[in-house]
């Protein structure tokens, strides 16, 4: 199961492919008031933790299941509707994948050490980490994400065995 939060629809195009790739339901958690720039700077400053719309019921999830999250980064933090899942648990003791969204790819092991150490205190095993490019305007490229993302599953897949 995939479950995504996105602002400006960067991160929601890259799970779509990413549930295409792996087979997996989505989940798009949306909030009830629409947020501003202030909005989601403020939040992630003071790492606060907005409930979301549409959490998905993870009592109803089979303890087996992996789950991926989502989310862009905001002022170097996860964006507070997906923090607010992390706390809200349902992680414990599941395979916890991660996908964000960043524009500042040279900060890619700050922000990957800080997901790993967020699924290790909501009581989850790390999964895979992977980084897509954020967007400011454009809308990203399909079909190179689409490639792009099968080769880090498929050596995801290898490192496994
Ligand atoms: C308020 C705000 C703060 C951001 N802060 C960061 C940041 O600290 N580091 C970074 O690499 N990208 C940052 N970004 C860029 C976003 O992570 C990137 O554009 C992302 O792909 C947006 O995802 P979305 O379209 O799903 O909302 C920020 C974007 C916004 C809107």
């Amino acid at each position: 199961m995939i479950i995504v939060y996105s602002w400006k629809g960067t991160t929601l195009a890259y799970a779509r492919i990413l549930a295409d790739l792996r087979q997996e339901s989505l989940f798009e958690l949306k909030e009830s008031k629409k947020r501003n720039v202030a909005g989601c700077i403020f939040d992630s400053l003071l790492r606060r933790e907005k409930q979301p719309v549409g959490m998905p019921d993870m009592s109803a999830i089979p303890d087996s299941e992996e789950i991926t999250l989502c989310s862009p980064i905001w002022a170097g933090q996860i964006a507070a509707p997906i923090r607010y899942f992390f706390r809200r648990g349902g992680l414990q003791e599941r395979k916890v994948n991660f996908l964000y969204t960043c524009l500042r790819m040279e900060q890619r092991n700050v922000y990957e050490n800080m997901i790993r150490r967020l699924i290790v205190a909501a009581g989850g095993e790390p999964g895979f980490v992977m980084v897509m490019a954020g967007m400011v305007k454009d809308k990203i490229d399909e079909e190179i994400a689409h490639d792009h993302m099968k080769r880090i599953l498929d050596e995801e897949t290898v490192e496994a065995r």
